[in-house]
């Protein structure tokens, strides 16, 4: 299900700067939201279990450039705690995330997870990167419910800018998008907002893209840069026309997201948050977000898991940021959603009686 948006009006989206009918965007967004998924706000606990990575991606700071960063993997009773802690703050959805980490053996996910089922029985996302597609296979036979796997930019000269291929093997994120869909994945995706050389055009398809992906998911942030890489060392401009990285973009794109996959689960993102700490989640969760993925990463690592900075600062407490973002979301008028809170399809009878 997708409500018509054809590409020219995605793109006049993206440059209209008139207040009045930003409005009509954000009221045609939450109006969308409220309909096909509910006033209910879905929380995923996100653990950060690796910071290796073997990729060197210009906007990232945990690339395997980065020689300054000291390197954890939690163990396999490290990351069970993370699911424990989840299921106390009663979150319906753990997270495992992590750089594209060769040492997470494809038996030692399965074994965490078939473990994190056993135990807690939350629905378990996986974001950990490309791997090969026997690994996906194994971990969905293993329980995993969903997978997370932005592509970053549907501009593929842009996209080798950002995110070089790997020696001998082109990185095609769009086709393993399709082969996790096909595997039984719920699958989310997504790109940043502003990454230097974006244009509006490629913005644009990043938006269609979602559409025919049919995403489940659709994760979307401003690019931060980071002091210690490629993209953060250069003045960030480089076309006269190129898309801000600013929350208003973001926010145009959150909305049109919810707009072309009016189902999807859409979270109001930690990047956004940190570019406007005191109402970056309020404001996306009234255009078109339902889902806040709060940190329960243990505090030991957290600081080590800097993909952007100012990442790490809201850290402390997790039961604290647990009340913090529940009264937040409560203030807003909306209800805390139960359960795993997966994708819900609506049939046409549905629709048409709502
Ligand atoms: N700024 C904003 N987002 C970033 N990500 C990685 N580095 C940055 C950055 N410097 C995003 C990427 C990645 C996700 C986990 O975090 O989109 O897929």
């Amino acid at each position: 299900m997708s409500i018509s948006l054809t590409p020219a009006r995605i793109f006049e989206w993206l440059r209209e700067e008139e207040a009045s009918r930003l409005n009509m965007l954000w009221e045609l967004a939450d109006g969308a939201r409220r309909r096909y998924v509910g006033d209910d706000v879905h929380l995923r606990g996100l653990a950060e279990i690796s910071n290796h990575c073997v990729r060197r991606c210009t906007y990232c700071g945990i690339n395997t450039g980065n020689n300054d960063l000291p390197r954890y993997r939690m163990d396999a009773a490290e990351i069970l705690g993370c699911a424990r802690e989840a299921r106390a703050l009663s979150y319906g959805t753990v997270v495992l995330q992590s750089g594209e980490d060769r040492g997470l053996s494809q038996s030692f996910v399965s074994e965490v997870v078939r473990a994190i089922k056993g135990e807690t029985g939350l629905a378990v996302t996986l974001s950990l990167g490309e791997r090969p597609e026997e690994d996906f296979g194994e971990w969905k036979r293993a329980g995993a419910d969903r997978y997370l796997l932005r592509f970053e930019t549907s501009d593929r000269l842009l996209y080798e800018r950002v995110h070089p291929s790997l020696r001998g093997k082109r990185s095609d994120r769009f086709s393993l998008l399709r082969i996790l869909k096909k595997l039984g994945y719920e699958i989310g995706s997504g790109v940043m907002v502003g990454l230097p050389g974006q244009t509006f055009e490629s913005l644009a398809r990043d938006i269609e893209s979602f559409r025919d992906l049919d995403l489940d998911m659709i994760g979307v942030g401003p690019f931060i840069p980071h002091p210690t890489t490629a993209l953060g060392r250069k003045p960030t401009a480089t076309g006269l026309d190129d898309v801000p990285a600013t929350e208003l973009m973001t926010l145009k794109v959150v909305a049109l997201a919810r707009l072309v996959c009016p189902e999807a689960n859409i979270p109001a993102t930690t990047a956004l948050s940190t570019v406007n700490m005191r109402e970056g989640y309020e404001l996306a969760l009234q255009r078109g977000a339902n889902v806040v993925m709060p940190n329960i990463t243990p505090a030991k690592y957290r600081a080590l898991y800097q993909i952007y900075p100012g990442k790490s600062l809201a850290g402390g407490n997790h039961e604290d940021s647990c009340a913090l973002i529940r009264g937040r979301i409560e203030a807003l008028g909306r209800g805390i959603g139960t359960g795993p809170g997966g994708r819900r399809r609506i049939k046409p009878v549905d629709r048409l009686m709502s």
